[in-house]
């Protein structure tokens, strides 16, 4: 007979058995009770994170094709949203924008930033509001962004003159290209180049490498009880280190604008040449952005500017000319367009781009197949939601992927295709009203540098198309172009662009 020492053990467990399934269909947040978005299967501990690659927004895209547009992947113990089609964006950011208008915290960029007090990091909230507000209002705007005209034209016109007597026939567009978006957001963010040889390759090479932080993979921001990796890895201290020389390099740039005689900074007349930093700091002794802006706030906003507007830029710049290297009859079509705008003036300045449809034609196709940030920046929810009949809980990761729905072959005839001739009879605009074309976000958290970046990004492609012929370098076929991408948050092309270049002599 069984004594009832010996029905203790099972039936403490039994009891504990029904307490525990009581809870898990009593509690309304239990997933057995949710409709989740479909996800690939996973492995413990790591989840999903084996199947990013190298290059996440092709794998997610190619993933997306079995498990559909809203996927939920498990990276480590991270639940990420990834939306691969053009009205689950809609959804998140628009009709739903305010939930989903929160950035993950991210650690890297919480050392490097001041905290995040950036504006592409901030969390959503008052302080995001404030700093926003300043440089859409005072630094990006229209306005402002005209009265940076005569940067943009001297540093265009010492490319071409770069072009002109390089030595060799065939040049590294690439490096050309990179420089010159440097220049231009050296000279109206910090007021001055840094050319100094030593200088200029320090700030180059210290981007690159917080770019490369910034993707190096990091087992602790997945799996939390794997964090001591990056303590004897010396990744920390590597952080640590960049963070004090950035914040060594803007404190300096701060302090030669404070020491300098004081400039005329009249923040009402856009048409005066003050730079960002000027402006910032007439903002700051002024108050006028309702709360006092810190030193750290400046640093981190003038931080942003210079990180979002170089890279993405000259990237965007360099996969257009490879685009119509590969496509000889577009770039044919691109130049006579722009000789004609240019006539017997013999030149073309920003006034002259309304004209030229077929370049902002081009430039839009460009971006469609090779959106710089194909996976636009990193969003969080911050309350439980319903997203196209899934529930989405509170504190998910959310990942746009612009790059797939710009090649969803349900949007786009022959999706995979250069044709700038799809955009020359339609409305369709990347400013974040269609979504099925979001290579600068939509939204809150849209970019704010979009006519910042197309200003710079149409006159260098007009300069260059009426100044030069480009031709594959000796022997080398449209064929024999290599579109390979480089791995990174910025997708850029992996592969120096090497172009043959001819003058066109008439100019
Ligand atoms: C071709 C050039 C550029 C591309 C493709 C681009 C693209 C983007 C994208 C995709 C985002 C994220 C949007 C989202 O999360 O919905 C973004 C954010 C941002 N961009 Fe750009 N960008 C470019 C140039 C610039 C320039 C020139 C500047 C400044 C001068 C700039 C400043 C920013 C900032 C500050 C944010 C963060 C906004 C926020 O979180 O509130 N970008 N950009």
């Amino acid at each position: 007979m069984i004594s009832f020492p010996h029905l203790i053990v099972p039936l403490v467990s039994l009891i504990l058995f029904i307490v525990f399934l009581f809870k898990w269909y009593g509690n309304p947040s239990s997933t057995a009770r949710k409709r989740l978005p479909p996800s690939p299967p996973k492995l413990p501990i790591i989840g999903n994170l084996h199947q990013l690659g190298q290059l996440p927004h092709r794998s997610l895209q190619a993933l997306s094709k079995c498990y559909g547009p809203l996927m939920l992947l498990h990276l480590g113990r991270l639940p990420v949203l990834v939306v691969s089609s053009a009205d689950g964006a809609h959804e998140i950011m628009k009709n739903q924008d305010v939930v989903f208008s929160n950035r993950p915290k991210l650690r890297v960029i919480d050392k490097i930033i001041y905290g995040s007090k950036d504006m592409a990091f901030a969390p959503y909230g008052e302080y995001w509001r404030q700093v926003r507000s300043i440089c859409v209002l005072q630094l990006l705007s229209n306005k402002r962004v005209q009265s940076f005209r005569r940067v943009r034209e001297e540093e265009m016109s010492l490319m071409i003159e770069k072009i002109r007597h390089s030595s060799s026939s065939s040049i590294n567009l690439s490096n050309i290209l990179v420089s010159l978006t440097n220049d231009i957001i050296c000279r109206v963010a910090l007021g001055r180049k840094y050319i100094a040889a030593q200088e200029s390759t320090k700030i180059v090479s210290k981007l690159k490498e917080f770019q490369e932080l910034l993707v190096t993979f990091n087992p602790g921001d997945y799996i939390p009880w794997l964090d001591w990796i990056n303590r004897v890895n010396d990744f920390n201290a590597n952080v640590e280190k960049m963070a004090r020389w950035f914040d060594d390099f803007f404190e300096g740039v701060v302090e030669e604008h404070r020491n300098r005689k004081k400039r005329e900074t009249n923040l009402k007349d856009s048409s005066n040449e003050a730079d960002l930093v000027d402006i910032l700091l007439e903002i700051q002794r002024e108050n006028m952005a309702g709360s006092p802006i810190e030193n750290d706030t400046i640093k981190a906003v003038i931080f942003d500017i210079f990180v979002a507007g170089t890279d993405t830029s000259s990237t965007a710049l360099v996969w257009t000319m490879a685009e119509l290297l590969k496509h000889p009859k577009s770039m044919e079509k691109l130049q006579n367009e722009v000789r004609q705008v240019a006539g017997s003036k013999l030149d073309v300045t920003e006034d002259d781009l309304d004209k030229m449809l077929y370049l902002k034609a081009v430039m839009k196709e460009s971006l469609r197949l090779h959106p710089p940030l194909p996976l636009l920046l990193p969003r969080e929810s911050t309350q439980d939601s319903k997203i196209l009949g899934y529930d989405i809980a509170v504190k998910t990761r959310v990942i746009i992927n612009s790059c797939a729905i710009a090649r969803d072959p349900l949007l786009w005839e022959s999706p995979e295709d250069f044709c700038p001739e799809r955009f020359l009879d339609t409305g369709m605009d990347f400013r974040g009203l269609n979504f099925e074309y979001i290579p600068f976000g939509a939204g809150r958290r849209g970019c704010p540098g979009i006519t910042f970046a197309i200003a710079v990004a149409e006159l260098a492609l007009a300069k260059l198309m009426l100044n030069f012929n480009f031709g594959l370098p000796h022997g080398a076929t449209e064929k024999d172009l290599d579109m390979t991408e480089s791995p990174g948050d910025t997708v850029s092309k992996k592969i120096p662009l090497l172009v043959n270049v001819r003058k066109n002599n008439k100019y």
